[in-house]
C-alpha cells in the first residue's frame, strides 16, 4: 500500500503556539513508515514556514523567515497530500477557521468540521448548547467588551450576583490563558480587565470549591467511543497554565478512583456532548466532580486536545489498549470516512 501523505499543520497564531508544536513533535516522532508526514508550521503572524524551516522549528526550535500567508495554503500543491492533521489549538486553528479553508480546498482533515470546531471553541455558545440539552453545568454570564466599557457598574453587579468565588475567562481561548479566580468585587474587576485583554467576549462562572477534575477521551464520528475516565491532580489553586505545562506540577491518574456510577455518568455525558456540538474524530471532555455532594458538572469540550504522547487524551486511549501510533492511524481513518 502506498504511504498516506499527511500534512501536519502546527504552531499557529494563537497563544497556544508552543503547546501545538509540542504535540506535533510527538506525532512526528511516533509516525511509522506507513505515513508520509510533512509538518508545516504556521508562525505567530500567520505565515507558513517552508518545509525545511518547519522541521527546524520542531527539532532545534529556531525559526525565521516569513513565507506564504496561511490563507495561501490552497496554493501549495494539494495533490501532494491526501489528508491534513490540523494539530492547532485556540483561535484560527481549533475554531473552524482552518477547517473552513480545508473544506473549501476539498481536503479531508482530522477532527471536527467548521460547526463543531466553532461551537467547541466558544465557551459561551458551547454552554448555551449544553444548557439546551440539559447537561449539568455551573451558572454563568456572558459579558461583551462593549458592555464592560459602557456599563461597568451593572456588569459588576450582575456577575457578582452569581456568588463568589468566580472564574473569569476569555470566551475563545484554552490552556487557562487569561483565566483568573476572583474572591471579591475588587478582584472581579481586575479579572474582567485581564480577560478582555484576550477577547471581546468573556464568561463569568460560578466557581466550585474542592472539586476533582475528570476527563474523558472521545473517538469516532457518528457513533463515537469513550475511554476510561482520567483525573488531573495538582497542588495549585486551580489548573492554570503553569500547572498544565510545568513538568511534575500535575499528575494524571488513569483510571480515576471513582465509583462505577460517576464513571458511567461522565462517559455518557461525554458522548452526548460530542454529538451535541456535531464533533468528529476526537475530543476530550472535561468535568468537575464534587465528591461530597456527588455532583458532576460538565466543564468543556476540547476538539483538539493536547496531543503529546504523554498528554491526557492519548494516555486515556493507551489505558484502553490503543497505542499512540495506532491512535494516529485511527484518527486518519476516521477523517477519510464518508459522512
Ligand atoms: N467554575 C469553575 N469552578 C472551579 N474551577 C474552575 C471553574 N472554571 C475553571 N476552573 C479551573 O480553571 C481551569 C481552566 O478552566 P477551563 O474552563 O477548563 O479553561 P481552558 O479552556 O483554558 O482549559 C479548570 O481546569 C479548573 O481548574
Ligand atoms: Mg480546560
Amino acid at each position: 500500500m502506498k504511504a498516506l501523505r499527511v500534512l501536519l499543520l502546527c504552531g499557529g497564531q494563537s497563544e497556544e503556539h508552543e503547546v501545538s508544536l509540542a504535540s506535533a513533535r510527538s506525532v512526528l516522532e511516533a509516525s511509522g513508515e506507513q505515513l508520509e508526514l510533512t509538518p508545516l508550521v504556521i508562525d505567530r503572524s500567520g505565515h507558513l514556514l517552508s518545509r525545511q524551516d518547519s522541521l527546524k522549528a520542531l527539532t532545534s526550535g529556531e525559526t525565521q523567515t516569513e513565507n506564504l500567508s496561511v490563507t495561501e495554503l490552497p496554493q501549495l500543491d494539494r495533490h501532494r497530500f491526501d489528508i491534513v492533521f490540523p494539530l492547532l489549538h485556540g483561535p484560527f486553528g481549533e475554531d473552524g477557521s482552518v477547517q473552513g479553508l480545508l473544506r473549501l480546498m476539498g481536503l479531508p482533515h482530522v477532527g471536527a468540521g467548521v460547526l463543531g470546531s466553532a461551537v467547541g471553541m466558544d465557551k459561551l455558545v458551547m454552554k448555551s448548547v449544553f444548557g439546551a440539552h440539559g447537561f449539568p453545568q455551573v451558572g454563568y454570564r456572558g459579558v461583551t467588551r462593549y458592555r464592560w466599557n459602557t456599563a461597568p457598574k451593572q456588569v459588576l453587579e450582575e456577575t457578582a450576583r452569581l456568588g463568589f468565588p468566580l472564574f473569569i475567562k476569555p470566551a475563545n481561548l484554552g490552556s487557562s490563558i487569561g483565566i483568573t479566580k476572583a474572591e471579591d468585587e475588587g478582584e472581579l474587576q481586575t479579572s474582567l480587565e485581564t480577560a478582555f485583554e484576550h477577547d471581546r467576549r468573556v464568561i463569568v462562572e460560578q466557581g466550585l470549591n474542592t472539586i476533582r477534575e475528570l476527563e474523558v477521551a472521545v473517538l469516532g464520528n457518528d457513533a463515537p467511543e469513550v475511554s476510561p475516565v482520567g483525573e488531573i491532580r495538582y497542588d495549585t489553586t486551580f489548573y492554570d497554565y503553569e500547572t498544565k505545562y510545568t513538568e511534575g506540577e500535575a499528575d494524571l491518574i488513569i483510571p480515576a478512583a471513582i465509583s462505577k456510577e460517576i464513571e458511567a455518568t461522565c462517559q455518557d455525558l461525554s458522548r452526548r456532548a460530542f454529538l451535541a456540538i456535531d464533533c468528529a474524530g476526537l475530543a476530550r471532555v472535561d468535568f468537575f466532580y464534587q465528591q461530597e455532594s456527588g455532583e458532576v458538572y460538565l466543564n468543556e469540550i476540547n476538539t483538539i486536545p493536547g496531543f503529546t504522547e504523554t498528554s491526557m487524551y492519548p494516555r486515556l486511549w493507551q489505558a484502553a489498549g490503543l497505542s499512540y501510533p495506532d491512535l494516529i492511524t485511527k484518527l486518519l481513518e476516521l477523517a477519510l470516512e464518508p459522512r
